[in-house]
């Protein structure tokens, strides 16, 4: 490919980012599959469940009414109304309708959100592991990620202890998943209220990814965006992908002040412009129906959790901590590297892959290296086949 005058064809940003490593798994596993081959897939970032029918049924009638045309940019009324009321019922949050902005998918909202409020030389502070794209994001706006190591002897728990160390005079933003993708910790309410303290002390944004708010195991789900002190540095993510089975729709929003949301509807008027209008509909109806579905939800995952944690405890060599939220788990497969030529993470998920079709996601991705991610929203039978061509494999590495 020629480049006309310049003399390089790709922009420099293009090259600070990688494709997904879970984007790259799956269709590393697409293609296994079209070959054929029978997979047990542990490695989709999504619930296993059917979107639930009311949501559905307030999409197609939509459509049927013909609401098919453009929207305003940050989406209709009603859906910033119910994200507005949703998030006040369930947390204490108390943002209006101009500090709401629906989105194609959560990860828009933070694509958009690191945009707008990171420049070149920025820092940004990233708890390890984390979830593949902030890294990217981060680097595609030309800030510098600022590692936080978190200990697994501690579930990976994130403290406003070790936040505070990270903080420097050029750190622009914190990145907080709670609970995280993918070891799933939980931030504890008392170091979230401090977090949010420091953050707007300093005049530091808090980026608070709630994508699996819901997913929390560990008590009452909390949101940093009930703090309404510090509304000028908070900015809540949220998505519908993994709360109401959604990940399809793409459907996600951001709640933050008004300057912030003024200048996401700006960016995402030169880009995106509205999220499918159906979809909004589709939203009010998921964020303003009932509730239980996500209780389900809930529940059904804790066990699934429980399920897996306990049949990979079988296998002699695995610790995994118990996450506290979200549907993955995260077992350490450090006892294997070295074995049978497998020197990395990577490698064993590759091998684990082609030879045990096994899908997973090597640590590498999330900045761990003896980790591998194991997403639970499966069947029992498949959590019974998946774990024991995991430990025939592993075993048989010795
Ligand atoms: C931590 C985290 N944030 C955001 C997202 C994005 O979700 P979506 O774009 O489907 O709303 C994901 C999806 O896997 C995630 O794991």
């Amino acid at each position: 490919m020629t480049a006309g005058a310049s003399s390089k064809v790709f922009a420099d940003r293009i090259g600070r980012i990688e494709v997904s490593a879970t984007m790259a798994v799956a269709a590393e596993a697409a293609k296994l599959r079209a070959q054929g081959a029978n997979l047990v897939d542990f490695g989709a970032g999504e619930p296993h469940f059917d979107t639930p029918r009311h949501i559905k049924e307030a999409a197609i009638a939509a459509i049927q009414a013909n609401f098919t045309r453009y929207t305003v940019v940050p989406g209709i009324s009603d859906v910033r109304k119910a994200i507005v009321e949703r998030h006040a019922a369930d947390f204490g949050s108390g943002y209006s309708i101009d500090e709401a902005i629906f989105t194609t998918g959560g990860k828009l909202a933070l694509f958009n959100t690191i945009q707008i409020l990171v420049d070149h030389g920025d820092e940004v502070i990233l708890p390890v592991p984390y979830w593949v794209s902030f890294k990217d994001i981060i680097q595609y706006a030309g800030g510098k990620v600022v590692y936080l190591e978190t200990s697994e002897a501690e579930s990976f728990r994130i403290t406003a202890d070790a936040i505070e160390k990270a903080v420097t005079p050029r750190t622009k933003a914190i990145i907080l998943n709670s609970p995280s993708n993918p070891a799933g910790s939980v931030v504890s309410q008392e170091d979230l209220e401090r977090i949010v303290h420091l953050a707007h002390d300093r005049g530091i944004f808090l980026l608070l990814d709630e994508c699996y708010v819901y997913l929390n195991y560990s008590g009452k789900p909390a949101s940093g965006g009930s703090y309404t002190w510090a509304k000028e540095h908070v900015v809540v993510l949220g998505s519908l992908s993994k709360t109401y089975a959604m990940t399809g729709w793409r459907a996600g929003f951001a709640l933050a002040s008004k300057p912030i949301v003024a200048n996401l509807s700006k960016l995402q008027s030169q880009s995106t412009s509205n999220a499918a209008s159906m979809v909004q509909k589709a939203a009010v109806a998921a964020l303003t129906g009932s509730q239980e579905c996500v209780a389900e939800f809930r529940a059904e995952f804790i066990e699934l959790r429980d399920y897996m944690l306990a049949r990979l405890a079988a296998i002699p060599g695995i610790t995994c901590a118990k996450p506290e939220g979200a549907f993955y788990v995260y077992p350490n497969i450090s006892a294997f590297l070295g074995k049978g030529g497998v020197k990395t993470a990577t490698e064993l998920a590759t091998r684990l892959l082609h030879e045990a079709h096994v899908v997973t996601v090597p640590g590498e991705a999330f900045g761990t290296a003896e980790h591998i991610r194991v997403s639970y929203p499966v069947t029992r039978q498949n959590i019974d086949e998946g774990v024991r061509r995991m430990g025939e494999f592993l075993t048989g590495l010795a």
